[in-house]
C-alpha cells in the first residue's frame, strides 16, 4: 500500500512520509550511480508530460525509471502531439492514463497537476505547475540538505525570486516540520507572497550581508523571468543580486550553497570550485528521490 497515490503538493505529506521518502532514496543510491542494476519497475511505464522546458526534473525521472528496469515515453513538443489541434489538458490525461503506470506533469498553470489528477487512472506526480509548487524539488531540497549539512536546528536563507518560484513555494512549506530558522532575501518586489507565509513561524526578512556570517544554507534562485505579466518590471531586477566568492569569505565554514538551477547570472561560476557549491551534487540527488517516489507510487518491491 503506497502512502500516497499523487503526488500534487509538498502538503499533500507529513514529516513522517517524508522522512520515509528520504531514507529510501538513501537505499537508492548506488542503483541511481549506476552501480547496481535493477528491475524492481520492469514492466512499468512512466509518461513525461511537459508543457514547459525541463532538463533536469524530466530527465532525472526518465534515469530513475530507466534506471529501475522501467520504461518512459515522453511527450514535450506540444506541436508533435494532439494538443496542437486543440486536445484538451482533460483528454490528454484521460488517454495517456490508458497508456502508462504513472504520469509525471509540468504545465504553466498553477492547479494543473491536481486538475490532472481529477482524471487520471493512474498516480500523477507535479513536476511544476506554474508559480504553484515542485513538490519532488523539494524532496530532493531536503534530501541534500540532510546529506550535506543536517535537517534540524539549521539557519537557512532562501534568496532571489521569492515571488514567482514555485521551488520555494514548496520548500518554505516542509522546512517548517523541521526545527528551521529561515531567513527571506530578495528585492522588494519580489517578496514571498503572503498566502505562503500563513501559519509558519520562525520566518524573518534579512539582508544577505546581515546574516551570510550564521547561515547554514543558502538556496538561491534565479528570477523567473517567463512568469512575469510585463518584460520592463523583469528588466527592473534583472541583475539585482548575486553570489561571489569575496562574499563568501565572510561565510560560516560549513555553508551549503543550493539552486534549483537552471543558473542564469545569480551565483558566480568562481562559487562552483568552493567547498560551499552544492547545486551539482543537489541536482544529482533528483534521481534517487525521484526513484524512491516512483518506487512509492507503483508499489515496487526489492527484488
Ligand atoms: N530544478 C528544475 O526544476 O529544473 P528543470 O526546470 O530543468 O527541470
Amino acid at each position: 500500500m503506497s502512502r500516497f497515490k499523487h503526488l500534487i503538493s509538498i502538503d499533500d505529506l507529513d514529516k513522517e512520509d517524508i522522512l520515509f521518502i528520504l531514507k529510501k532514496a538513501e537505499s537508492f543510491e548506488s542503483i541511481a550511480r549506476g552501480e547496481i542494476n535493477s528491475k524492481m519497475l520492469e514492466g512499468k511505464i512512466l509518461a513525461n508530460l511537459f508543457f514547459e522546458p525541463s532538463t533536469r526534473t524530466r530527465m532525472s525521472f526518465e534515469v530513475a525509471m530507466k534506471r529501475l528496469g522501467g520504461d518512459v515515453i515522453n511527450m514535450t513538443a506540444q506541436e508533435a502531439s494532439s494538443i496542437a489541434k486543440g486536445e484538451t489538458l482533460a483528454d490528454t490525461i484521460k488517454v495517456v492514463s490508458k497508456y502508462a503506470d504513472v504520469i509525471v506533469l509540468r504545465h504553466p498553470l498553477e492547479g494543473a497537476a491536481r486538475f490532472a489528477a481529477e482524471n487520471s487512472e493512474v498516480p500523477i506526480i507535479n513536476g511544476g505547475d506554474g508559480a504553484g509548487q515542485h513538490p519532488t524539488q523539494t524532496l530532493l531540497d531536503l534530501y541534500t540538505i540532510m546529506k550535506e549539512s543536517s535537517l534540524d536546528g539549521i539557519k537557512i536563507a532562501l534568496m532571489g525570486d521569492l515571488k514567482y518560484s514555485r521551488t520555494v513555494h514548496s520548500l518554505i512549506r516542509a522546512l517548517t516540520l523541521f526545527n528551521t530558522k529561515i531567513y527571506l532575501i530578495s528585492p522588494d518586489t519580489l517578496r514571498l507572497p503572503e498566502e505562503f507565509l500563513e501559519g509558519l513561524k520562525n520566518v524573518e526578512i534579512a539582508e544577505l550581508d546581515d546574516v551570510i556570517n550564521e547561515i547554514d544554507v543558502l538556496y538561491v534562485t534565479r528570477i523567473q523571468k517567463e512568469r512575469f505579466p510585463d518584460e520592463e518590471e523583469y528588466k527592473k531586477v534583472a541583475g539585482s543580486y548575486k553570489i561571489d566568492s569575496e562574499l563568501l569569505k565572510k561565510a560560516k565554514e560549513n555553508l551549503i550553497i543550493m539552486h534549483p538551477l537552471p543558473r542564469i547570472d545569480e551565483i558566480d561560476v568562481s562559487v562552483d570550485k568552493t567547498r560551499h557549491a552544492k547545486y551539482f551534487d543537489q541536482a544529482f540527488y533528483g534521481v534517487p528521490i525521484r526513484m524512491a517516489i516512483l518506487s512509492e507510487v507503483l508499489n515496487g518491491v526489492i527484488a
